[in-house]
């Protein structure tokens, strides 16, 4: 039952981080403003990596609110392996910088959930966000005002 309680607020979470979504390059098109123009009514798909990414950010965005209730965090319900699969959005591939970064990324983000640790649970928690950041400093730039407060101070 408590289970099924928090993947509703998991699902919620993610379905609003969904709506809020920010691309990597952060442009708003001001450009663009022909009136005659009739608004799009269907949006872009995102790919499937930009999903998993926005999963991503809603999960920490969760863990870091039960880290600062003092609580346990949930166990990450997404397969991060999937990180070294998903179809990335046209134009954008897994480049060396991508490569030297994925799997330290990986190792610090499953750590969070490591009760055995020596190290502090938001030192550990913080690790993987500054492991995000270090990725999209070349990779994807747009979102990093975002991830970045998803540190804890
Ligand atoms: C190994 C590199 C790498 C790591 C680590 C990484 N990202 Fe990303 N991120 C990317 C790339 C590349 C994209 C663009 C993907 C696409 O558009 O297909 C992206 C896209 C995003 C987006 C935008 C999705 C959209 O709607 O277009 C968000 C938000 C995001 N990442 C958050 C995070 C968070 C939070 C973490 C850590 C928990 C993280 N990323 C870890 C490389 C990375």
């Amino acid at each position: 039952m408590a289970y099924y309680w928090s993947n509703r607020k998991y699902l919620l979470i993610v379905t609003l981080g969904l709506l809020f979504s920010f691309s990597c390059n952060n442009k708003k098109e001001t450009t663009e403003k022909s009136e005659s123009k009739k608004p799009e009514l269907i949006m872009h798909k995102p790919s499937e990596m930009a999903m998993l990414m926005n999963a991503l950010y809603a999960f920490n965005l969760q863990t870091k609110n039960q880290i600062i209730a003092g609580e346990s965090p949930a166990q990450i319900p997404l397969d991060l392996l999937k990180l070294h699969s998903a179809e990335m959005t046209k134009g954008k591939e897994r480049t060396k910088v991508w490569n030297s970064f994925v799997n330290v990324f990986i190792e610090s983000q499953q750590a969070v959930a490591d009760t055995l640790s020596s190290a502090s649970l938001k030192s550990r928690y913080n690790t993987a966000i500054n492991n995000c950041l270090a990725c999209h400093k070349t990779e994807c730039v747009g979102p990093i005002p975002k991830i970045k407060k998803l540190l804890i101070k």
